[in-house]
């Protein structure tokens, strides 16, 4: 398996994937920003609701994912869509807003990061930022369970510490507010109607599994996946009509310069 992110797998929940970028989107304060940069682009579909937005400004996309920049430009053809690395990549001075939803919880010592991009916006630009705050929930802890209790448990040591815990609300507001005119920190939490157990396994794998995965040759992989299958099926329980329900908390900063 590789170890790039299959746009094939993370769009088969696009309906639910897609609703936090709107929801984050929806409380954007801009008219008509002149240029606005989707990090973390993926498949292109928080992009398209940038591009739905905001018709007049020039919408860049930006991933570091081969497969997932083919995709986007499949689905936006002709839209800009440009390799890079948030780690290292800085805005022009023509960005008015950033809008990165389900990224940075993948980037090392992200809150540096954010730092870094937001100083480097104009006067009223805009950061924008969702990530899953969700590594205490039953199924990252059945990941981490999974991970330390088979045969896989050498070649998977480091993938437990592949995502940590999100800093507290508190140390986002200390470390971003001195740069803002308005600073909003929120929190919503959704549940994901699966249909299965299953559902849950294929969510993940399209995410926060990918580095529990590639490590693994096929065989040690369908082992894994039954194991961790298994334990999320005892940790959520069917409701009435056989679903499962996904709890899935994600925090929101919008950030004002
Ligand atoms: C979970 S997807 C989010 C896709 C889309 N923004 C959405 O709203 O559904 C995360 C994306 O971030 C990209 N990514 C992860 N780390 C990155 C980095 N350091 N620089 C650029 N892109 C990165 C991945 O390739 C992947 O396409």
């Amino acid at each position: 398996m590789s170890d790039d992110w299959s746009a094939r797998q993370y769009l088969k929940f696009e309906d639910e994937r897609t609703r936090p970028p709107r929801d984050l989107l929806a409380q954007v304060p801009l008219q008509s920003p002149r240029r606005v940069v989707d990090l973390g682009c993926g498949p292109g579909n928080s992009t398209e609701l940038l591009i739905e937005r905001y018709p007049q400004a020039e919408v860049i996309g930006l991933d570091s994912s081969p497969d997932m920049l083919r995709q986007a430009r499949e689905r936006l053809p002709g839209r800009p869509f440009v390799a890079g690395d948030i780690a290292t990549w800085n805005p022009d001075e023509r960005t008015d807003l950033l809008f990165a939803n389900a990224v940075f919880q993948w980037v090392p010592d992200h809150p540096t990061v954010l730092r870094r991009l937001l100083e480097r916006l104009p006067q009223g630009g805009v950061l924008a930022v969702q990530m899953p705050d969700n590594t205490t929930e039953p199924a990252l802890a059945l990941m981490r369970e999974t991970a330390s209790a088979g045969p896989w448990a050498a070649p998977l040591a480091k993938a437990a510490a592949a995502r940590d815990d999100l800093p507290t609300t508190g140390a986002y507001y200390d470390l971003l507010r001195p740069l803002c005119t308005r600073l909003d920190i929120w929190h919503t939490v959704y549940n994901h109607v699966m249909a299965g157990p299953q559902g849950i396994v294929e969510w993940f794998k399209g995410s926060a599994l990918r580095p529990f995965l590639s490590p693994l040759d096929d065989e040690m992989r369908s082992g894994f996946v039954a194991d961790f299958m298994a334990r999320i099926a005892r940790a959520y329980p069917a409701r009435f009509d056989g679903k499962v329900l996904l709890r899935f908390p994600r925090l929101f900063i919008l950030a004002v310069r």
